[in-house]
């Protein structure tokens, strides 16, 4: 037997990022085989799994040996064609489910259920000429145009404030499909990692406050630096929004924190870079709980048992590790990738206090 249940024993992961090898590390510790499939070669996850699959994501053939490899399959990241994951559906079983990745891969389509089921976001507007643009910028004052799909680390954004920044945005974005954003002028940004395993378990971890630099997640504080009823209440909120998106396995949910109430700013369906200090300072970490969630086991405690903070290591960050090699209670992450890009998360490190 290689697994702890005998029904799974492979888990295939879609993706080859660092959150597909993060997700590998634990598979393995908990005695199951990982399969990755990405598009790209030499992706992080590729060195640390039993086997990899290199194609592209709609290649049909490829995804059935993927499927005939592993006993259930995840993804690691919402950018992958929707269509590989019901196509793959017919083949294995992949959670989350299909559904909840075209929900959450298109920021309107996410923004309608949110609001379909009373959570609040930000106000926002659909985009399709420079006309609607005009009209929605006079509404919001500030707004962000953001693409609907495919954007993250603050990629294909406009921050506008005038009609002449609309027609440059305009412009650069008006082949994507497009919505807008009033800007939330925030007093800060918090995320929650939910899970919700086969059994219908549902368990929140404790929020972190989230810092970006260049619009890139730099810093995630544990604890939050909100008070104890909002902490309550962004938990409930993330636990609601898995539930009725009938999400099996991570969720992250990332907010605002306004002078007087939390809005959601997005969801990821995945295991995310600010749930990293649960990797060294929670009973469980999300990846495991991940592992858990998928595989039909009970949900791993939440609790954190170290404060502290993760900090990423972006860039040319990741050539000055000797402070942190330093530093005895410093723990380095980092994912084997071999060339250093502005804004390329390198690796992170998780600082506890
Ligand atoms: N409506 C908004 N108002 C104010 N700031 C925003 C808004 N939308 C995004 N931002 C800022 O930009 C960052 C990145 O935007 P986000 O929607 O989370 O996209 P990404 O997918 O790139 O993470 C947010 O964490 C926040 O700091
Ligand atoms: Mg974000």
């Amino acid at each position: 037997m290689v697994g702890p249940l005998k029904k799974i024993l492979t888990i295939g992961i879609i993706g080859g990022g660092q959150l597909g090898r993060m997700t590998c590390f634990y598979a393995h510790k908990m005695g199951f085989r990982t399969v990755v499939f990405t598009d790209q070669a030499n992706s992080p996850a590729s060195f640390v799994t039993n086997e990899v699959i290199i194609a592209d994501y709609s290649d049909q053939s490829a995804l059935k040996k993927f499927a005939a490899k592993v006993d259930i399959a995840t993804f690691e990241f919402e950018n992958i064609p929707c269509e590989a994951v019901e196509f793959l559906s017919s083949q294995v079983e992949v959670c989350p489910n299909a559904q909840v990745l075209k929900v959450t891969q298109h920021r309107i389509l996410e923004k309608n259920f949110l609001n379909s089921i009373g959570v609040k976001t930000a106000e926002y507007l659909e985009i399709t000429s420079l006309e609607t643009l005009c009209e929605g910028l006079e509404k919001f004052g500030k707004a962000i145009l953001k693409t609907a799909t495919m954007g993250y680390d603050g990629k294909g954004q406009f921050v506008l404030k005038n009609a002449k920044e609309a027609e440059n945005a305009w412009d650069q974005a008006q082949n994507h499909k497009l919505i807008l954003e009033k800007f939330c002028p925030f007093n800060s940004e918090i995320s929650v990692i939910v899970a919700r395993s086969k059994n219908n378990e549902i368990a929140a971890y404790e929020p972190l406050t989230n810092i970006h630099k260049n619009s890139i997640l730099d810093e995630s504080i544990y604890p939050a630096k909100i008070s104890e009823e909002l902490k309550i209440k962004a938990q409930e909120v993330a636990k609601k929004i898995i539930e009725k998106l009938d999400l099996i396995g991570v969720l992250a949910v990332e907010f605002f924190v306004m002078e007087n109430e939390l809005l959601v700013n997005e969801l990821a369906p995945r295991p995310h870079n600010s749930g990293h200090f649960s990797m060294d300072a929670a009973i469980t970490s999300q990846f495991e709980q991940l592992i858990r969630a998928i595989t039909g086991m009970k949900l791993g405690s939440t609790e954190f048992h170290s404060q502290g903070y993760m900090k990423n290591l972006i860039g040319d960050e990741v050539k000055d590790l000797e402070k942190f090699y330093q530093n005895p209670r410093a723990k380095i992450h980092l994912y084997g990738k071999e060339k250093i890009a502005d804004g390329r998360k390198m690796g992170h490190v998780n600082i506890l206090k």
